[in-house]
């Protein structure tokens, strides 16, 4: 993938033991397209040498703002100005002190002070110890930080290097790298809220076997991401998947369209956009056995009855809310052919604003996928490519319908 094509990043390290996470952030941030110039602080030296992150990112690392390499002989000017973001990862509690109150006496603190505030955005991840991070001077600092324009990227929880567990470990490095690419994304959904269904449902049979299809999630994770990437305050209601919840998304598991079917009533009252990608099961078995169904020895194979199940979507789509525009529906179909012309009426036939077509067995479990967008005004096709490509397009395809 390619989501920091054109990007250009100064990863600037501090003293601590996460610095190791910082050889592979820099990896994955090079991996993603992104030009990375590393600059390190001396402390940091102890931990990682420099000559590890010039290796992975493919330029001379910068320590010293009396390095003579710059002609100008003003590192902290050239370096910042040529950002497109810095991210200090890790950033020590010493260094965040030293921020909160404009030191400049290393090249990298220089640099922060010295960069184009409104411009080029500064990116924390703190890493400490947990007394360190719950010490009411980090907390003031990071409030502070925050206040002076820094964007805070959280910490981790968990085992520490010093022994103790909990809160202050560096995020892990592909955290990171997601949290980089959502930072960089357009905000065209700022203070939105989505919810998203995603996955296929799972109708019990009895308590061992049950009915579901092959949908993975993935378009519609993809789509929570990119939603979240954008700005938006995303809750994926998820049937049974294996996929990593996106960062930042509040995942709601569900298993029968029942479930699905609850979770989103009691989403989307607050929500502004609702975006169906489940393949919800069109039918449930008529009786769910408490108890496995066993063979009766006879060779006879049991007969099973199904009824409908609701129909999400047309449910949401034909609340009040939806049909005054304040919740802006979009709707999936998956089809084996025809795609155009199903797409069309099956926008109609669900009352919404906007439907996506997909040519089933080419996108379930695939990573890419090609679209076809249909609304009153005709239809637009977005070629193939991967989903979290085509989410993004199909986030600002919504972003662009929606009401101001
Ligand atoms: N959907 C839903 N609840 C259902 C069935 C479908 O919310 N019980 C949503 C899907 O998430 C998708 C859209 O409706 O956004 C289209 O679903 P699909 O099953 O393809 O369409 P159907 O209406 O079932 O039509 P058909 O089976 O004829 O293709």
């Amino acid at each position: 993938m390619n989501d920091l094509a054109g990007k250009h990043i100064v990863l600037g390290l501090t003293g601590g033991i996460a610095c190791y996470k910082a050889a592979e952030l820099c990896r994955g941030l090079v991996k993603e397209g992104a030009t990375v110039q590393v600059v390190m602080t001396e402390a940091s030296e102890q931990f990682i040498t420099p000559v590890t992150m010039q290796a992975l990112s493919g330029r001379s690392v910068y320590s010293s703002q009396w390095d003579t390499r710059e002609a100008n002989n003003m590192a902290h000017i050239n370096l910042s100005r040529q950002a497109d973001a810095i991210l200090v990862a890790p950033c020590s509690a010493d260094f965040l002190a030293k921020l909160v109150h404009g030191g400049a006496g290393d090249l990298l603190s220089l640099m922060c002070l010295a960069r184009p505030i409104e411009r080029v955005p500064l990116l924390l991840a703190p890493a400490m110890n947990r007394e360190m991070w719950a010490h009411p001077a980090t907390q003031r600092n990071l409030q502070q930080a925050s206040a002076d324009g820094a964007t805070i990227l959280g910490v981790g929880s968990g085992f520490q290097a010093c022994g103790e567990t909990g809160d202050g470990r560096m995020l892990e490095a592909q955290e990171l790298l997601e949290d980089v690419v959502a930072f960089l994304q357009p905000k065209l959904l700022a203070g939105r809220k989505v919810v998203v269904t995603a996955g296929p449902t799972f109708e019990a049979l009895d308590p061992i076997r049950g009915i579901t299809n092959h949908s993975s999630g993935k378009m519609g994770f993809a789509i929570a991401r990119a939603a979240r990437e954008a700005g938006a305050d995303v809750a994926l209601i998820a049937g049974p998947v294996s996929l990593a919840t996106p960062r930042g998304v509040r995942r709601i598991d569900v298993q029968s369209a029942r479930d699905m079917l609850a979770a989103t009533t009691a989403a989307t009252p607050q929500a502004d956009i609702f975006i169906a990608t489940a393949a919800v099961a069109d039918w449930r078995p008529a009786t769910q056995s408490e108890a496995k169904i066993k063979k009766d020895g006879s060779g006879a194979a049991p007969t099973l009855a199904f009824i409908e199940n609701p129909d999400i979507l047309a449910t949401v789509a034909r609340s009040d809310r939806a049909r005054s525009g304040a919740l802006f529906c979009v709707g999936f179909a998956a089809e084996s052919h025809d795609l155009l012309k199903h797409a069309r009426a099956k926008r109609e036939r669900k009352g919404i604003p906007l439907l996506v077509g997909n040519i089933g067995p080419l996108t379930f479990g695939q990573d890419d996928n090609q679209m076809l967008l249909v609304d009153a005004q005709g239809e637009q096709e977005l070629p193939r490519a991967a989903k979290i490509v085509l989410a993004r397009q199909l986030v600002a395809e919504i972003a662009r319908r929606l009401p101001r």
